[in-house]
């Protein structure tokens, strides 16, 4: 799912801003940077085998691999339900999303590599917390409603963060982004469904479940578009390069916009008294994000944090197995191969 303040640093401070970009070394460095540059303001997309600066490429990487990361860290909060969904129809959705989330980090691990790190690189950056991924799966799954939040509103926020992204100056990644995107739609709509199931003909708890998961999934998803403009240290450069097309605020404002007439439809209160149409802006206001709490998660400390990173290196131990037998099938086949 899921680009969240992916401008946020790593806990080593990895991605240098464009200022701290060293000085061009030669006269043919900087023709090639001149036709890079010329590349992207003429709106063209840059392939794995182009030229590109070392920042260009620290940010890409730095990126693609925290959404890589976010896809299979948020398999683990749905995975906790699979077992209690409430029907067989449910559990084969809920199946279904998980094992499309597995597709997407596999997509975007693919992109990460085609920038020059291996996948091993990658996961050990993950499983070693020193790589991010998106701060909203710190956050438990505690009712069924939960479910079907995080696909109403969790796969909704990743939407409206991922569209942006299929028009990314890099090819590999604005390709992936575009199946990933079909397939986000069809996680909100899951999401959306089960909970107009509830509302409509549950019984008076199960609407108020359905109320208290919105309650505590709200803001936290508001924070999933990244700090304010102004406080994202990356933006604008990720901007000039093509990387970003739309700036957090604005894509904060859009999901705003377009889910409250879908809480109204559905018959909940989002949880913001400041929430109200604001005839000149033709926008919503909307209240203060606790943005202590955002930076409090993102550094490691929110309420499942250390839960989740252990599961995740639990999986990949656990999978040792497979990864060394699927090796040694592949190499006799080689052997076998050669001998023919
Ligand atoms: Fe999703
Ligand atoms: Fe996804």
């Amino acid at each position: 799912m899921y680009t969240q303040s992916m401008d946020t640093m790593g806990k080593d401070g990895d991605a240098s801003p464009a200022s701290a970009q060293p000085a061009l070394r030669s006269a043919e460095d900087l023709q090639r940077q001149e036709r890079f540059d010329a590349r992207i303001d003429g709106g063209d997309f840059i392939e794995a085998k182009d030229w590109m600066p070392d920042d260009y490429r620290k940010t890409l990487l730095r990126q693609i691999s925290q959404h890589a990361h976010s896809e299979i860290v948020g398999m683990l909060p749905e995975g906790n339900w699979v077992t209690r969904a409430p029907t067989l129809k449910r559990k084969a959705i809920l199946l279904a999303k998980i094992q499309d989330e597995g597709g997407h980090g596999l997509y975007l691990y693919a992109a990460a590599e085609t920038l020059g790190s291996s996948r091993d690189q990658l996961l050990d950056a993950l499983h070693t917390g020193k790589a991010k991924y998106s701060s909203i799966f710190n956050y438990p799954t505690l009712t069924w409603a939960d479910i079907g939040t995080i696909g109403w509103l969790v796969d909704g926020a990743a939407i409206m963060n991922q569209v942006p992204i299929c028009r990314c100056s890099y090819a590999p990644y604005a390709r992936a982004m575009i199946r990933v995107c079909r397939e986000e739609s069809f996680h909100q709509r899951q999401g959306y469904d089960s909970l107009l199931v509830m509302m409509q003909n549950g019984t008076a708890a199960q609407k108020a479940m359905v109320q208290d998961a919105v309650n505590r999934w709200w803001w936290p998803c508001l924070m999933m578009f990244g700090p304010h403009d102004a406080d994202s240290t990356h933006s604008e450069q990720s901007m000039r390069w093509g990387i970003k097309r739309i700036s957090n605020d604005d894509l904060r404002q859009k999901f705003v916009d377009a889910t409250v007439q879908q809480a109204q439809v559905l018959g909940v209160t989002l949880p913001d008294p400041d929430l109200k149409w604001n005839e000149e802006r033709q926008h919503f206001d909307f209240g203060t994000i606790a943005w202590d709490e955002f930076w409090r998660v993102v550094g490691g400390d929110g309420p499942c944090n250390s839960e989740r990173l252990a599961m995740r290196v639990k999986a990949w131990d656990d999978g040792a197995w497979v990864r060394d037998a699927a090796l040694a099938y592949a190499a006799k086949q080689h052997t076998e191969q050669q001998a023919a």
